[in-house]
């Protein structure tokens, strides 16, 4: 037997017990709901909109598709992808439900209701059955899960035979000098930024550690084809700043 609370992780740069990183992670999340959406285009000056345009670019939403969002938030991609497919169904699923709560706020919550189904949930014991969905997204969110890979197996699991995963995360930039720049403005500006507009620079330093602390894009493709995943690739996004990983369950 194994003494589960024996077992560590990281959050940001500290390391704590796994058993402590969700209830960590729910209370980064319910500090800053309120303030999310507007940090979001400050911190990346509304480049996270472009990135995540690029996730539907290469997603290609279709007409009549279930769509499981996980860490789905306040929405931002389910939105996007019932706008792309015309009709067809969404599923937010999130750990903590102020984001849920400011997600339902939003107009397009609103003019979208019918098609919407918000649920607070953990990516690593999915509330479905095998085979239920058309695809699977998870949008700046699996860096915050305390077990990546079971979050990666269980999407495999949810998903119907034919049905996609597309994974958006922070990355690594592979050139040492953007990155050491890119290093000076998120240890710098962001957390003082997360001070300013959400009064919370704890929740914004932990994001920039949290970022840094994620594998780099190889790694994580390695980690998408062990869940069982095929024709597994990868884009970068501005250099690398950010990432989105593509697979197939075939
Ligand atoms: C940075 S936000 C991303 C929200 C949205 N997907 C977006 O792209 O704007 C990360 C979200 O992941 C959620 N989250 C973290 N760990 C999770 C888990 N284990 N299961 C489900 N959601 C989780 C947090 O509650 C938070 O809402």
């Amino acid at each position: 037997m194994t003494d589960e609370t024996a077992k560590t992780t990281h959050f940001g740069f500290a390391d704590i017990p796994e058993t402590e990183k969700a209830g960590r992670v729910r209370g980064v999340f319910g500090s800053v709901a309120s303030k999310y959406d507007v940090m979001n285009d400050a911190m990346s000056m509304g480049i996270h909109r472009i990135w995540k345009d690029a996730m539907m670019d290469w997603l290609a939403p279709r007409a009549g598709q279930k769509l499981l969002d996980v860490a789905g938030g306040t929405g931002d991609i389910s939105f996007r992808f019932l706008k792309r497919a015309g009709s067809g169904h969404a599923t937010v699923l999130d750990l903590t439900e102020p984001m849920l709560v400011e997600g339902r706020k939003r107009a397009e919550a609103e003019a979208m209701a019918a098609s919407l189904d918000w649920i607070v949930g953990d990516a690593m014991a999915l509330p479905f059955e095998d085979n239920t969905f058309d695809v699977y997204t998870i949008s700046f969110g699996i860096r915050n899960v305390t077990r990546p890979q079971e979050a990666l197996n269980e999407a495999y699991r949810v998903l119907k035979p034919g049905g996609r995963l597309m994974v958006l995360e922070f990355s690594q930039i592979p050139n040492p000098a953007m990155q050491w720049a890119y290093d000076r403005y998120s240890f710098n500006v962001i957390p003082a930024m997360g001070q300013v507009i959400a009064n919370d620079r704890e929740s914004y330093q932990y994001l920039v550690e949290s970022i840094r602390k994620f594998p780099d894009q190889e790694t994580f493709l390695g980690m998408v084809r062990s869940a069982g995943f095929e024709q597994a690739k990868y884009r970068n996004l501005t250099l690398g700043v950010a990432c989105l990983h593509s697979g197939w369950k075939l």
